[in-house]
């Protein structure tokens, strides 16, 4: 468990002002001169010690995504890109930071543009978060007045930082989707190599990083690297922000430590499963585009990056969606599968097409109006999306359905027996493929 000390976001609830004096008082732009002075390579060392994981989903190290950046410009600029978009369904993490505890995702930005030599950044925020982006403007306008950043700011390094909004789409939440809508051009993802920090934003060296990336690196070095890797586990260190939501008495947002138990995170501060432990049907424990976990498996369950790996889950955004025994699992995973259908950009065959025929399918599996072999069938095309496509989009839709066949095939088929039982004859006709 989390001790009150070792928490960086204070105000993550809003109990407290989040305006720059206050922040201030929290302890935000404490001594940043001096962190800059210790120099770029000292900055990502210390990232690196730390054993930041990526918290936009991936768990990518955070460090060393900061050292492909360039030494030595080429004479284009670079850029840093904050990943606001939060799309991920059960996630609600970065609006709480954008809204409540800004001062540390700016302080959080001139820092790791300096390391990166950027003297721009952009922060790309979702198009529904009409008040977050609002919020957020009015702190960079406080930091400005403040000299904290600008071109001739009290830190010696120029530096300028713009709140973009997006229009509303999950696609750019993929970064180079979100580069491109940054460019003014639709969202669609870009194929990679060539990679964001050799050829990014208007073709110039640029990382993209998630809010909370980038809101944790002031403290991170301010306390220090051996301070974050002290907590949670080998190779799945620090804090994390945990949304937890669905079927639990008390939804909420949670700074814990990585690696919490998943039984503890849920009866220390969500008072426990609706109905109780018995009630648990299956957990998703990293937003919707993680594969789910039945009961059996999060009993004693530690919430961090490879253990959830190794049972062919993921940590993700740490998105907690919880089911109890009310869900209809197989209509669950089939509302995913719409959603995916819905946002995918249509670029790949194998995405734009299997999302549709895997909605399809599902819709009919709900009613149980399916024929037992087209569960394999279901899975075979969920193969042939997964790393098929530019991006990860398909494995994101490809994954909850196999993770629903994984554990709850029994359910699928008893539906269907149930079906073929009401029938009068006992004949199926498949509907015709759209
Ligand atoms: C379809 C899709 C949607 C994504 N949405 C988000 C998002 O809303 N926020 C985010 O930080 N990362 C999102 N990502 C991951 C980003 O592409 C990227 O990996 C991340 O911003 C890197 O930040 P990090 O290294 O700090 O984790 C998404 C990826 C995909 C494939
Ligand atoms: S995987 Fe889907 S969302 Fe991603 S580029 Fe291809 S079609 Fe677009």
């Amino acid at each position: 468990m989390l001790h009150d000390r070792d928490r960086i976001f204070t105000n993550i609830y809003g109990f407290q002002d989040p305006g720059l004096k206050a922040a201030m008082k929290r302890g935000s732009w404490d001594g940043t001169k001096q962190l800059l002075e210790m120099g770029r390579d000292w900055i990502i060392d210390e990232m690196k010690a730390s054993g930041l994981r990526g918290r936009g989903g991936a768990g990518f190290p955070t460090g060393l995504k900061w050292s492909f950046m360039p030494k030595v410009s080429d004479g284009r600029p670079h850029y840093l890109v904050v990943n606001a978009d939060e799309s991920e369904p059960g996630t609600a993490k970065d609006r709480e930071i954008m809204r409540n505890d800004p001062q540390h995702l700016i302080e959080g930005c001139l820092i790791a543009s300096f390391a990166m030599g950027a003297n721009a950044c952009y922060i790309y925020i979702r198009g529904e978060f009409v008040r977050e982006r609002e919020a957020l403007q009015a702190a960079v306008d406080e930091a400005y007045a403040a000299n904290l950043i600008g071109p001739k700011n009290v830190h010696g390094y120029p530096f300028d930082l713009y709140v973009h909004h997006g229009a509303g789409a999950y696609i750019c939440g993929e970064e180079t989707a979100l580069l491109e809508s940054l460019e003014g051009k639709k969202g669609m993802p870009r194929l990679k190599p060539p990679f964001p920090a050799a050829m990014g934003l208007y073709g110039a060296p640029t990382t993209v990083n998630n809010v909370e990336s980038i809101a944790v690196a002031p403290t991170i070095l301010r306390r220090g690297a051996a301070w974050f890797a002290g907590i949670g586990k080998p190779n799945n260190t620090g804090t994390k922000l945990f949304t937890i939501s669905g079927h639990v008495e008390r939804p909420c947002n949670v700074e814990e430590e990585m690696g919490i138990d998943f039984r503890e995170l849920v009866e220390r501060h969500c008072g426990g499963i609706r109905g109780g432990w018995d009630n648990l049907l299956a957990v998703i424990p990293g937003g919707s585009s993680v594969p789910l976990l039945p009961a059996s498996q999060c009993q004693e369950l530690s919430m961090d990056f490879d253990t959830l790996r190794n049972l062919k889950s993921g940590l993700g955004t740490a998105a907690v969606i919880v089911m109890d025994k009310s869900t209809d699992v197989i209509q669950a995973i089939a509302r995913l599968a719409h959603f995916y259908k819905h946002e995918s950009c249509g670029q790949c065959t194998p995405c734009r097409e299997g999302t549709g025929w895997m909605w399809r399918v599902l819709t009919r599996m709900v009613r149980g109006e399916a024929q037992k072999r087209e569960i394999d069938l279901l899975l075979d095309v969920t193969y042939q999306i997964e790393g098929h496509t530019i991006c990860a989009l398909g494995d994101a839709a490809a994954w909850p359905v196999q993770g629903l066949i994984r554990h709850f095939r029994p359910e699928i088929e008893k539906r269907i027996d149930e079906f073929t039982a009401r029938s009068k004859e006992d004949v199926f006709l498949p509907t015709a493929a759209e």
